[in-house]
């Protein structure tokens, strides 16, 4: 018999379902929250009512676009975590109550290591073992993942995530949230090395960009002193040294811990992954050492629920099952089934 799973995520800023049959996608439907752009960033408590005026419609638009009742749903996937916790609320109660409604497992998947499972939705998917970079608004990791629910973390980040890196430059530039796709639209026209901004210095495989957000930051005050409207004037320039900076940074490490491992098959995951720069630059060090890149289409990059069943269909292969005493957790460590 077909199982039909359903995934839910609501970790941030993005309410989605997905609904996948035997690994395969059916339907995917994902709500962006504009609330936030006013503000400069997410607002915790106001996505938390966004979740809950959205997750019905989005999940009803899943299950009929996939051209199937709701009680053909087998299995219910949705984010525990990490994410924000009023957030992730809401997604784990909706399922808890369509779980029990139903009488179908609950699966609870783990945000990150749903990123990586994209690279499965569709082919071409790496084999195990790969390390995949994933780089999200809120992570920064580089993960040898050795099996669905086998995933090691070499490196990560001591500070700001790549993202958040993306998001702050860019508001301090003056563009809205979120920055990232915006500065790699403005990256297009602009020259990656008309400025250049410090490197951090830490262990070979983690990462910081609280230095480089201090180093751009007083780079703009002082050249704005000299030249009041530089930011404005240059702004394309500026998106592409940025860009460039923080993607030599992602580059960089990722290769090394393809060096030092032996590991050849390179995947990227997150929202930062979506990068034009990132991936063009990636593939360029990677064919040049002989080394294969994955990178999901950019639909599976920032945040989806289609993740989120592909997560619940490799769970449901483990047969693992989750509870109704499984609750939310903003920070939490990988799911581990070797
Ligand atoms: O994975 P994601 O959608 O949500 C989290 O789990 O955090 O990642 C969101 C992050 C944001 O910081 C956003 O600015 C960044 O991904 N992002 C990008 C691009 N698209 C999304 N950053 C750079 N270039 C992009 N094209
Ligand atoms: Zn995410």
């Amino acid at each position: 018999m077909p199982l039909y799973i359903l995934g839910i995520e609501t970790s941030c800023d993005e309410t989605a379902a997905a609904v996948m049959c035997d690994g395969k996608l059916l339907s995917s439907e994902t709500a962006t929250q504009a609330i936030h752009e006013q503000y400069g960033g997410v607002v915790p408590e106001l996505a938390s009512r966004a979740h809950q005026s959205a997750i019905v419609p989005v999940v009803e638009a899943a299950v009929r676009k996939a051209g199937i009742e709701l009680s053909m749903i087998g299995g219910v996937a949705y984010t525990r975590g990490p994410g924000l916790l009023g957030a992730l609320m809401v997604g784990a109660s909706f399922a808890k109550g369509l779980s029990l409604s139903l009488n179908v497992p609950l699966y609870p998947v783990h945000h990150m290591q749903a990123h990586i499972h994209a690279h499965f939705i569709e082919a071409p998917s790496p084999d195990f073992p790969f390390l995949c970079l994933t780089v999200s608004g809120g992570h920064t990791q580089i993960v040898r993942v050795n099996g669905p629910f086998d995933m090691e973390i070499m490196g990560q980040t001591i500070d700001d995530a790549a993202g958040e890196a993306y998001d702050k430059a860019a508001k301090m530039m003056g563009l809205p949230y979120p920055g990232g796709p915006l500065i790699d639209r403005l990256a297009q026209t602009g020259n990656p090395l008309a400025f250049t901004f410090s490197a951090p210095n830490v262990a070979p495989l983690d990462f910081s960009f609280s230095g480089l957000k201090t180093s751009i930051r007083y780079f703009l005050r002082d050249e704005e002193k000299r030249h009041p409207g530089f930011t404005q004037e240059r702004l394309p320039d500026l998106c592409a040294s940025v860009q460039y900076t923080i993607n030599t940074i992602l580059t960089g490490k990722l290769m090394q811990a393809a060096q030092l491992t032996g590991i050849t098959q390179l995947a990227l995951a997150g929202g930062v992954a979506a990068n034009s720069g990132l991936r063009t630059m990636l593939q360029e060090a990677a064919t040049l050492a002989g080394f294969q890149v994955f990178a999901p289409p950019l639909g599976y990059c920032t945040d989806n629920a289609a993740m989120i069943a592909m997560s619940g269909h490799f769970a449901a292969q483990k047969n693992m099952k989750g509870s109704m005493d499984d609750l939310p957790s903003a920070r939490m460590s990988f799911i581990q089934n070797a």
